[in-house]
């Protein structure tokens, strides 16, 4: 077994609270190791009782015996991370909770600072050496060290790439891990499966019988007191540049020689490089500038819809619209893919509806796929039948959350559902060449403005 050492760097921030606590609570739960250690690094003074307090609403059915092992392995450590001194001294605190709990010293570092951190966090972890290069071949015996990178990953091309250059003078590509949580969702994982262990769709996966695609992440909630930060960002950036690329990727990929590793990822590279952005409309949601840490009079869109089409042989032609929002009429991600009509054999209008496939990633996930078929009761009349799989009611499943399967990956090794430096810089290519003009702005509670394609 790893028998890791998590390190969380920021660890007073939200995503602590609400999604690592429960995922390394949920791994200690299936006994994933045998023994780890959980040490939280801030600039501010913070005990593990206080981060544990306010995480305890975020798990149901708490089992005491998984709640006192996961306190009584996590330590805080206070440290300025722009402090480049401080970090030998964080590194002899690190080592001495390693030899009292007998670990050796496999390292997970995971930066969830703000992300102006993550340049200073890197240089310092590298230059005192708490973390190191990886060691390559056979002879090599070394603990393993490996980085976790939270979104947002930079801000444009420009800055990612500076700091996938920053962490490739310190680091392997093989010890980075850029979290796309998207990808740790169960049923994100299933779009592969879907298309690739199916024989019946992949003659139909492309432009002959795909008429189009949409891709929307709907949200209820708000900006939820995180104004200051997603002023700066938007829905182009917070959305469109990760998850929901992320997700056309992986409908529109070829089929990669194995569905592991870089072979996933080469894949999802080549597609971005062939998107072209065709057009799209912003929107911001009515009293938004008014929220707390906005500014105002802010022109920053909390609804992006665009369409854009992926010029790959297989695809050239077909419209791919993705969409995203906040104070939407529901939560709801889901994929449509629409298929072109069949021929018509039956009256002169010929009303047949297309076929549709649905996979839903969240609140419920599933897919369905809509059939054509006679309506009851008549001869020509026809009424698509729904096909539903719905993944909750499947006898015995206990899906694990997003973060849970992400770090389990992490301390595994594998990085096929972690988002490789070209991928990021090539998705901020597409997003620095969106058009940005005045947002439209729309009800909360809507379904948002309305689309200008
Ligand atoms: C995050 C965004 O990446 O995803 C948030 O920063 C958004 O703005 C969240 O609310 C949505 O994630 P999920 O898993 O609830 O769909």
């Amino acid at each position: 077994m790893a028998n890791p050492t998590f390190i969380i760097c920021g660890v007073t921030g939200d995503l602590t609270r609400r999604k690592l606590i429960p995922a390394f609570y949920h791994l200690l739960q299936k006994n994933k190791f045998e023994k780890c250690a959980f040490i939280g690094i801030s600039r501010s003074k913070v005990s593990p009782a206080e981060i544990f307090e306010s995480s305890h609403q975020f798990i149901h059915d708490i089992d005491a015996d998984v709640w006192d092992k996961l306190s009584n392995s996590f330590f805080c450590i206070s440290h300025d991370f722009t402090d480049h001194d401080g970090y030998t001294s964080v590194g002899e605190k690190i080592t001495a909770i390693e030899k009292k709990l007998g670990l050796p010293g496999n390292r997970l570092f995971y930066l969830a600072t703000l992300p102006e951190l993550f340049n200073d966090v890197t240089h310092g972890l590298a230059s005192s050496g708490i973390a190191k290069r990886s060691c390559k071949g056979d002879g090599c015996k070394e603990p393993w060290h490996r980085l976790v990178y939270e979104k947002p990953f930079g801000h444009n091309l420009k800055s990612a790439r500076a700091l996938n250059k920053k962490i490739a003078e310190a680091f392997d590509e093989s010890q980075i891990f850029r979290i796309d949580h998207y990808l740790g969702k169960e049923h994100v994982g299933n779009i592969l499966m879907l298309r690739f262990a199916n024989r019946f769709l992949q003659p139909l996966w492309n432009k002959d019988s795909v008429r189009s695609v949409k891709i929307s992440m709907n949200e209820a909630i708000g900006i939820e007191g995180r104004g200051e930060f997603y002023d700066k960002t938007g829905a182009l950036k917070d959305i469109v540049q990760n998850h929901l690329l992320q997700l056309l990727t992986l409908i529109t990929m070829d089929a990669p020689k194995k569905l592991r590793g870089e072979c996933i990822r080469d894949e999802k590279v080549k597609i971005l490089k062939n998107i072209k952005v065709e057009d799209s409309t912003l929107g911001q949601y009515d009293g938004y500038a008014d929220e707390p840490g906005v500014e105002k009079g802010s022109t920053t869109e909390t609804f992006a819809a665009i369409k854009l089409g992926v010029n790959t042989p297989q695809w050239k032609g077909v419209p791919f619209m993705l969409g995203t929002g906040k104070h939407l009429e529901a939560k709801e991600t889901v994929i449509n893919i629409e298929f072109k009509k069949p021929d018509c054999l039956f009256t002169e209008d010929c009303p047949i509806p297309s076929n549709t496939l649905r996979i839903f990633i969240e609140p419920n996930e599933g897919f369905s796929m809509a059939i054509n078929a006679q309506a009851p009761g008549t001869q020509y009349d026809i009424t698509p039948a729904e096909m539903r799989f719905v993944h909750n009611s499947a006898a015995g499943i206990n899906t694990p959350e997003s973060y849970e399967t992400l770090l389990n990956e992490v301390v595994g090794g594998d990085q096929s559902i972690f988002v490789r430096f070209d991928e990021v810089e090539e998705a901020w290519k597409i997003i620095d060449n969106v058009s940005k003009g005045h947002p439209k702005l729309y009800k909360k509670g809507t379904t948002g403005p309305s689309i200008d394609f």
